[in-house]
């Protein structure tokens, strides 16, 4: 049997790993996409993330699990405190200071559309120290479904979206943990 790091995208899994990344002193969630031997980011271009990394051409993958900070990074800022810069290959970057695992991704521009860049990544450090498994909550999950929705939502208030975050919603409110209802609230007011 092989180790985890034989996969290609180590730390990273095939398919799309929902991150929060930080680009300068910023931080929203997106998805690392890891298919046929290439790590990427579909960003869209209205998102402070797509302008950052453009000018950075880095990006930090902070590897969470917690539910309060995907619902805040998607909708809002976050203190200066919450984010720590540091430097790797003479290049500034920062990163969530709660996060004990981490990527730091050089970024390539592969395709820029009118709505979205396609951005090839290239790990140039790697940090994991979180030693403890995570088993699978359906509410941690459905806060991540209807925040994804949810930031889709208060662009379009389409009602279509409105029924996917009441399904979650439900969820969250049988499956989560305190953490997981204290993210529902914010993400509730978020999204009005
Ligand atoms: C779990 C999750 C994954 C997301 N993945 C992406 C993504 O891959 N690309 C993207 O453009 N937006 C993605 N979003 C939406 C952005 O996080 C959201 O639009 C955010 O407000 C952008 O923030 P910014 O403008 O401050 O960069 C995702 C949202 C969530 C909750």
């Amino acid at each position: 049997m092989g180790s985890m790091s034989d996969s290609y995208f180590w730390p990273m899994q095939e398919g799309i790993n929902e991150v929060i990344a930080t680009t300068r002193f910023h931080a929203a969630p997106m998805g690392i996409i890891c298919r046929d031997e290439r790590v990427m980011m579909a960003v869209f271009r209205t998102s402070h993330t797509a302008v950052l990394i453009e000018e950075t051409g880095m990006v930090v993958a902070n590897i969470i699990h917690d539910p309060v900070l995907f619902v805040r990074t998607a909708f809002s800022d976050l203190e200066s405190a919450e984010l720590t810069e540091f430097e790797v290959a003479d290049t500034k970057v920062c990163r969530l200071s709660c996060a004990d695992s981490w990527v730091v991704y050089r970024s390539r521009i592969e395709q820029k559309t009118e709505l979205k860049l396609l951005v090839r990544l290239d790990p140039v450090q790697i940090i994991l120290t979180q030693t403890t498994m995570t088993p699978i909550n359906r509410g941690l999950n459905s806060i991540i479904e209807a925040s994804v929705h949810g930031t889709r939502y208060v662009n379009t208030r389409d009602p279509d979206l409105k029924q996917l975050i009441d399904h979650h919603v439900d969820l969250v409110k049988r499956c989560g943990g305190e953490r997981e209802l204290l993210a529902l609230r914010l993400l509730l007011e978020y999204i009005g």
